[in-house]
């Protein structure tokens, strides 16, 4: 019993969190979000927008927006070498896994999935996109209220006026 309880609880508790993590859609193969945080992330990364979970982009997206800060979609989000290294380290173990295609793109709109959700099923008028509480569709906050968490669920979508 000595061995097994602490592996037993080992279990019981991955098992937990990983239950407690949103999972968005099927073809990323790894939770959003991960379990672990990272502080540095979690405030240089939400100064001007949400801090866009880890999972959403392929890590060689994420080494180009890292390694491209200085211009980064028309603004200087530049950082210490050390800090960017971090937010980079992060970024990067808990990337998406499975992605469909070869590309990566610097934005998550760009993707793939995100074209297939967004625009193909054409469930989101084009003129949504254009309502200033949306602005833009890196905006995800606007229809997802969860999307900082990592849920993208459906039952947190709500198209704003
Ligand atoms: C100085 C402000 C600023 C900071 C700080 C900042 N960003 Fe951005 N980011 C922007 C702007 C502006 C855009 C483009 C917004 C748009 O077109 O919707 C953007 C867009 C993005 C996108 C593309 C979203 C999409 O359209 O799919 C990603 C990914 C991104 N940022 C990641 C990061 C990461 C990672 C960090 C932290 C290292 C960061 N940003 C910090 C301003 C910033
Ligand atoms: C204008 C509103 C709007 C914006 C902005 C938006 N979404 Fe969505 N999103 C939706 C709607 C509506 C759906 C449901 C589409 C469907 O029926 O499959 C959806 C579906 C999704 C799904 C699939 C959920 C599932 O369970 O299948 C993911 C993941 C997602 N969005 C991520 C994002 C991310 C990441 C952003 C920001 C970069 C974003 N969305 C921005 C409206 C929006």
């Amino acid at each position: 019993m000595r061995f097994i309880t602490p592996v037993l609880m080992a279990v019981l508790a991955t098992t937990s969190m990983a239950a407690s993590v949103k999972y968005n859609g099927e073809n990323r193969g790894k939770p959003v979000m991960p379990a672990q945080s990272n502080a540095k992330w979690a405030t240089e990364c939400a100064a001007c927008h949400m801090a866009y979970p880890p999972g959403l982009l392929p890590a060689a997206s994420w080494q180009k927006v890292m390694t491209g800060l200085g211009q980064h979609f028309g603004t200087d989000a530049s950082l210490p070498a050390a800090e960017a290294k971090e937010i980079t380290d992060y970024l990067v173990k808990y990337a998406a896994i499975r992605w469909t295609s070869s590309a990566a793109p610097l934005r998550i709109t760009e993707g793939q999935w995100f074209k297939a959700k967004h625009y193909d099923k054409k469930e989101i008028a084009p003129a949504v996109w254009q309502r200033e509480s949306v602005t833009s569709p890196g905006n995800c906050m606007a229809c997802h209220s969860a999307a900082d968490k990592g849920n993208f669920d459906e039952k947190s979508i709500k198209i704003p006026q």
